[in-house]
């Protein structure tokens, strides 16, 4: 049972913004799964900014498909521990179909949720938030909570857990309807569009006029540069990601001048990966799932249609098209 399958291809490197001209796609036979593999069809990948650096540091290999993590069907099992229909996941994005041996795919077990919030609230993004803030940013309550690309998929739940533990929440985004978001559906107390504000710092101030506890940072540059200054006694940083920096060469961020307020005001300052705490994936699904049963946590999806509108799907996550986690259908469920 061969199958035909479009995937998404590097074509040359973007210099700053992608262009759609940077990719391609690509029509591929995919054949039978021989012993001990699977052949999978994806239903749904993840659109991730970390997807943007690899593609111009030479990570990403040209001329072939590009990966990241998507959820798909066995649709025919020569290995027994996958056998047909069984949902799984690995990291297989921006491609139709697939044969796998299995190593790296995980079965996909949900508890009457929808399938896509395996790839967002329930996964790796919510896992990223969860341990940002309470591991890493060892947030307590009812301090005072800063966070950056707010109404994304990882800023969206960083802000709720804040809000969860009686934080006081500012945050930050980059249209007026994703201020009117983070303001009206996740319920943080002051939200501002950065692109429209004469100064980061400013809002801040008008945000948490007693400083800043936490800074959740999601985009590095100025967004750093006005919390660091802002920062309390013992205050946390947790850098989650420098969105701001990852169009340009060596994702370099903008520069950061407030460093001196580390010292005064003995900031901790940490960056993290979300893998340093899959060992306590049972931990936060257990967190995460109680608070979406009791109407705590709220998540929105942009779900653009179809493989030939994945690299589309990019470009607009680096442009700020969607409000909470970007995915894209590959076929229906
Ligand atoms: N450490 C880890 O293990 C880990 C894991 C997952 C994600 N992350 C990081 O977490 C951050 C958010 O990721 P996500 O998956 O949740 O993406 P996301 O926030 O859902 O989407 C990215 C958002 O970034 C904002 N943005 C784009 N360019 C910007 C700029 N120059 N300045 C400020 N904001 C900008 C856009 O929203 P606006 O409309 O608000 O501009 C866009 O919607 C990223 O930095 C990512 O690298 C880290």
């Amino acid at each position: 049972m061969s199958v035909i399958s479009r995937e998404v291809h590097l074509v040359s490197r973007p210099e700053g913004m992608p262009e759609p001209e940077n990719f391609s796609l690509v029509e591929t036979e995919v054949g039978d799964p021989g012993s001990g593999e699977v052949l999978v069809q994806n239903l749904y990948m993840s659109v991730d900014p970390a997807m943007r650096p690899p593609l111009t540091n030479g990570q990403a290999k040209l001329d072939h498909v590009l990966g990241g993590s998507a959820i798909g069907r066995v649709i025919a099992s020569k290995n027994e521990s996958l056998p047909e229909g069984a949902l799984v996941q690995g990291r297989y994005g921006f491609r139709e179909y697939y044969v796998s041996d299995g190593e790296g795919l995980r079965a996909v077990e949900t508890e009457g949720e929808p399938l896509t919030t395996h790839l967002h609230v329930l996964g790796s993004t919510g896992l990223t938030a969860w341990s940002g803030m309470l591991i890493v940013g060892k947030l307590q309550e009812e301090e005072n909570v800063f966070v950056s690309a707010a109404a994304g998929a990882v800023g969206s739940v960083a802000c709720q857990i804040a809000k969860i533990k009686n934080c006081r929440v500012a945050a930050s985004c980059g249209s007026d309807d994703k201020v009117a978001f983070l303001k009206d559906e996740l319920g943080v107390d002051y939200a501002f569009n950065y692109k429209t504000v004469g100064s980061i710092g400013r809002e801040l101030h008008i945000g948490l006029p007693d400083g800043i506890d936490v800074y959740f940072d999601n985009v590095g540059g100025k967004h750093l540069d006005a919390a660091c200054g802002q920062m309390r006694l013992w205050g946390r940083i947790p850098v989650c990601g420098m969105i701001s920096a990852y169009n340009n060469k060596g994702a370099r961020s903008e520069g950061v001048t407030t460093l001196s307020n580390m010292v005064y005001n003995r900031v901790t300052m940490q960056g993290f990966l979300v893998s340093d705490y899959n060992d306590l994936r049972d931990d936060f699904l257990a967190d995460m799932r109680g608070w979406m049963a009791a109407g705590k946590l709220k998540y929105r999806e942009t779900v653009n249609e179809g493989i030939e509108n994945a690299a589309a799907s990019l470009i607009g996550l680096l442009q700020g098209d969607n409000t909470g986690k970007m995915l894209v259908r590959l076929a229906p469920e």
